[in-house]
């Protein structure tokens, strides 16, 4: 928790455990895998209590052949990817296929999934797409009036945004089952590369490399949970 909470890696809050600079409720614990009870502790270092927040929010750049799941008995998952984590019962909202890449929101906060994933509430997820046969203007107006998936679902309208022949942006409001893979198939097309850039207003930090995750500052937190939500 400490280390989660910026007082250093590991390693360093250990040492700083067992110097004797931590007080849990008043006193002062040399144990440096003492556990503590992050909402009801109080907790001190160096003489200033620490601000714990109840939630946390944590954006991964996921790479290919990782799941997004919690647990896989088989499969590298993606908080096999973030183990310092582990304590707080981080879960992703809203899930990528094991082959797409990008944006995957991690969270503890069950009242924000259920907004953000609620079918209703329609929110905005955008991709990279790569794809194997040229694109067409004639696409673009298929995705906005609402492609018919393989299982006679059709999709609401969506955006296709074209880059070059063989690139493009999708924004979709829902999140069926590998629905940008099939709405291309629906178009005798198929998906070579996909990566999520964008949930709502939550852009992927182009600094993070794959594998590479960060917490949301407070902007983020806020523009997420504003707006319509
Ligand atoms: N659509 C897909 O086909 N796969 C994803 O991972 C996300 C959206």
């Amino acid at each position: 928790m400490l280390a989660h909470s910026g007082y250093g890696t590991r390693k360093e809050v250990k040492q700083l455990i067992r110097d004797g600079y931590v007080l849990v409720n008043g006193e002062v614990i040399v144990d440096d895998d003492f556990k503590v009870d992050e909402i009801n502790d109080e907790i001190f270092v160096d003489g200033f209590q620490i601000d714990y927040r109840k939630h946390l929010y944590v954006m991964l750049n996921k790479p290919k052949d990782v799941v997004s799941a919690t647990y896989d008995s088989r499969q590298k998952t993606i908080l096999d990817l973030m183990p310092e984590y582990d304590y707080l019962k981080l879960f992703p909202i809203g899930r990528l296929d094991i082959d797409t890449e990008g944006l995957v929101l991690l969270s503890n906060d069950g009242d924000l999934a259920h907004k953000l994933l609620s079918p209703k509430k329609h929110v905005d997820k955008e991709y990279y797409v790569e794809v194997k046969n040229p694109l067409k203007t004639s696409d673009v107006i298929a995705f906005t009036s609402g492609i018919t998936l393989d299982d006679g679902y059709k999709c609401l309208s969506a955006r296709l945004e074209i880059i070059d022949e063989l690139k493009a942006h999708v924004i979709i409001k829902e999140g069926k089952f590998h629905q940008i893979k099939r709405m291309f198939e629906a178009l005798n097309n198929e998906v070579t590369y996909l990566k999520r850039i964008r949930m709502k207003n939550l852009i992927l930090d182009p600094k993070l490399d794959l594998g590479e995750y960060r917490e949301l500052t407070d902007e983020e937190i806020n523009d997420l949970k504003g707006g319509e939500l």
